[in-house]
């Protein structure tokens, strides 16, 4: 039975918890701030995950030199992702704010609006890119501070944004509107909010992931004065059958 749980091997660390679209499938990452792993490490962590019972893997996205390991051991790529970057500068300052993006209000998200979060999340994205409870919280923690809002219309959650900041990078690590209320401004709303947040707090540039084929995204943060950095990243399957 897998949980969620952090394995070491050697000095090495991996996150493994169970893959929330299929069972019998682990999710497999890396904490951030560690060197590319070996693939006897990758092959050591996969042995663990077989003895907790799993035949498949997924990764986080992963960079280059941190995949070629599993590239090596037979992963393959199951889905890649652009890398966007914010830079504020003379040229591309935070964006104004806006108060009221689509009719919508932002406020700050609590606790007990994490179910919310997820109850927009699952109708948002496909099934292979949700969070769960547990990604949600990880997405929370992964940087030293985070920001979560909530975007209301009529009272009726309509979207929301995880944003993260470690040093002077900013991270908006989820955004989402939920599909009837697309195109009126929400999301856009919400990435202004990110991006005076971090400003305010000394970030010189944003990133962001989004999958190559996410068109609305990539437009959404095209206008936004995003641009593509040269390295993709790449999500990796294995399975043993
Ligand atoms: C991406 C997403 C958050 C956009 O939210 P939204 O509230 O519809 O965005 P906005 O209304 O603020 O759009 C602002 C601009 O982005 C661009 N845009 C947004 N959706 C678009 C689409 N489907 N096609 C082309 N351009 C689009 C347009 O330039 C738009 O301005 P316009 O409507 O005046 O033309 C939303 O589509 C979504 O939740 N998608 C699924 C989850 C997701 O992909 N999240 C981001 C992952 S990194």
């Amino acid at each position: 039975m897998l949980t969620r749980e952090t394995i070491t091997v050697g000095h090495r660390r991996f996150r493994v918890s169970p893959w929330h679209a299929a069972d019998g499938v682990a999710l497999l990452s890396l904490p951030v701030d560690q060197s590319a792993p070996t693939a006897d490490e990758v092959s050591r962590a996969l042995e663990v995950v077989r003895s907790r019972g799993c035949s498949a893997v997924m990764t986080s996205a992963l960079n280059e030199a941190d995949a070629a390991a599993f590239v090596a051991l037979g992963f393959v790529e199951d889905d890649r992702l652009h890398v966007l970057e914010h830079r504020f500068g003379p040229d591309t300052p935070p964006p104004g704010r806006n108060p009221a993006p689509g009719g919508a209000r932002l406020r700050r998200g609590r606790r007990s609006d994490r179910t919310t979060a997820l109850e927009l999340d699952r109708r948002a994205f496909p099934e292979m890119w949700r969070l769960d409870a547990g990604g949600l919280a990880d997405a929370m923690a992964a940087t030293p501070s985070a920001r979560f809002r909530i975007a209301e219309a009529g009272g009726v959650p309509v979207g929301y944004s995880v944003t993260g900041r470690g040093g002077t990078t900013g991270f908006l690590q989820r955004l989402a509107t939920d599909p009837d209320h697309r195109r009126m401004g929400i999301g856009s709303g919400l990435v202004r909010d990110s991006l005076g947040w971090c400003a305010r707090r000394g970030c010189e540039r944003v990133l962001v992931n989004t999958q190559v084929t996410n068109t609305a995204a990539l437009a959404l943060y095209d206008t936004l004065g995003f641009t593509r950095l040269p390295d993709d990243l790449v999500v990796l399957s294995w399975s043993d059958t």
